[in-house]
């Protein structure tokens, strides 16, 4: 027995064109905060910039994205070691990996409004786009907002400080007093913490070069940002990974590396032509080569993940400024040298946003209804099922039963509220794969109707296969 409510099947022609995507940022933002994704942080004070809080439902999307990240860099990877490093770390740790010294943004503040705004902003906004200011100079930067003029985005006025760099880490101190001594960082990247325990994971498990060390954790940055919801915050998680490979073969792995980071996102339902990848031009001191995989976020194209060819600096600098040996001894050849790395690197805010924006759709049903479906591969889904009893009373104890045994296997949400077809929508718009349906036939013969979220098919299961069903369907491979 089918259940009523989906008004399926559905219009052949669709509310938007095969090109034009239905999602916008607003829509994200507003679906994120209505459902319990991802709400303002510190709401109710106002909210705080560029921070924002994960509600309910992000949370486990947000979960389910982390590890599935994890399963394919660390567990499904041949000699991979996950770490959990801590947050602070010693502040010789980023003299030594640069960020001291170089890791800024070149700013301006508008003598007029008191605002400071980030140049390469400036010029990207100004240009729309066509002047790739990653490629540019200081000096050029300077010279194109002169040449133009450009105005401040707030109050309008052409009247600014030269360029300056800013450094992006939040200080802070330990202890009671305040002096430099006792300045602290709070960490930038998560790849110090794979560095510095280079030597420690590979003695602890007697791994080969080579061999990666991967980690998920937070990350800190003191951006001025054009907004953009969780696009570019100030506070951050990172998922990254270190590949320590032997000099000469690191080419072969930066390319490795780039298929593995494509071919990740498509296996998250990414399409690939929402995704490409780009060369960066202006290379960091440390790096050979790079490229970033940008995604066509609603903003546009934007970096989603960086791959990185990053020599063998970050090693001999830790060596220089912590006396401790890098070196990697061949335990055949008996040869020794420093490894050089190869860095996978992807904000899991970042995924999570693209996440969002690739799953997002409307159709139009039969009734001339708008459905807004969440189209997550079912493995990222916050709730893999739905337990929707067709009425309270009655049906409401075989329900809570049936909801309890599944809660046991995944996570699961239970719905009494309002009509079947409501209910139906509300776990569309945050992207639940399967709702089950509990209904009269439920006490005689224990089925029940499972309704399918991208076909809205529904078939008749026994409740003792349910969890076998949706256990095949929800798989990551
Ligand atoms: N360890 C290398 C590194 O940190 P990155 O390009 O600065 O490289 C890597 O950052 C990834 O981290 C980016 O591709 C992006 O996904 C994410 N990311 C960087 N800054 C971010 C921010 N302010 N907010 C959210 N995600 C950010």
């Amino acid at each position: 027995m089918g259940v009523e409510g989906d008004f399926a099947p559905r219009l052949p022609e669709r509310c938007f064109m095969e090109e034009k995507r239905a999602v916008t940022m607003d829509k994200i933002v507003n679906l994120c905060k209505a459902r319990g994704i991802i709400f303002p942080g510190s709401d109710i004070y106002g909210g705080m910039g560029n921070t924002w809080d994960y509600g309910p439902v992000g949370v486990e999307i947000k979960n389910n994205i982390k590890r599935a990240w994890w399963k394919k860099f660390v567990q499904e990877s041949e000699n991979s070691y996950g770490v959990d490093a801590a947050i602070l770390m010693n502040s010789r740790v980023w003299e030594a990996s640069g960020h001291t010294a170089s890791f800024s943004d070149p700013k301006m503040d508008c003598k007029e409004c008191k605002t400071r705004q980030r140049a390469d902003n400036l010029i990207e906004n100004y240009s729309k786009g066509t002047v790739d200011v990653d490629a540019m100079t200081q000096e050029e930067m300077q010279a194109y907002i002169d040449e133009h003029k450009i105005k401040c985005p707030i109050c309008g006025k052409f009247n600014w400080t030269p360029i300056r760099n800013f450094n992006l880490m939040f200080e802070t101190s330990r202890g009671v007093t305040e002096d430099s001594q006792n300045k602290i960082y709070l960490r930038p990247e998560t790849a110090q913490g794979e560095f510095v325990n280079f030597q420690n994971v590979q003695r602890s498990t007697r791994a080969k070069v080579p061999f990666g060390i991967a980690q998920i954790g937070k990350a800190f940055r003191n951006e001025i940002t054009p907004g953009n919801f969780i696009f570019r915050t100030i506070e951050f998680e990172q998922m990254e990974h270190q590949w320590f490979c032997k000099e000469g073969t690191d080419i072969e792995y930066y390319e490795k590396f780039k298929k593995a980071a494509f071919d990740f996102l498509t296996s998250l339902n990414f399409k690939p032509e929402h995704l490409r990848f780009k060369d960066h031009e202006k290379l960091a001191h440390y790096a050979k080569c790079a490229c970033d995989i940008q995604y066509l976020f609603p903003i546009g194209w934007s970096e989603l993940n960086g791959i990185h060819n990053r020599t063998n600096y970050d090693l001999s600098r830790h060596q220089e400024y912590s006396g401790k040996s890098m070196l990697y001894v061949d335990p055949i050849t008996g040869e020794k040298y420093i490894p050089y790395v190869v860095e996978y690197s992807i904000g899991a805010d970042r995924l999570m946003l693209a996440v969002l924006s690739e799953a997002y759709d409307e159709e139009t049903l039969e009734n001339g209804e708008t459905r807004v479906v969440m189209h997550f591969h079912p493995a990222l889904a916050a709730y893999k099922v739905a337990v929707l009893p067709l009425q309270k009373k009655e049906l409401g104890g075989k329900a809570t039963e049936i909801y309890r045994e599944l809660c046991r296997h995944f996570m699961c949400t239970y719905d009494d509220a309002g009509s079947i077809g409501k209910r139906y929508r509300r776990q569309d718009e945050i992207g639940t794969p399967y709702c089950v349906t509990v209904d009269f036939d439920t006490l005689s013969d224990d089925t029940v109707t499972v309704r399918d979220r991208d076909t809205m098919e529904q078939i008749r299961l026994p409740i003792s296969e349910l969890v076998s069903y949706i256990e095949e369907k929800i798989k990551l491979y």
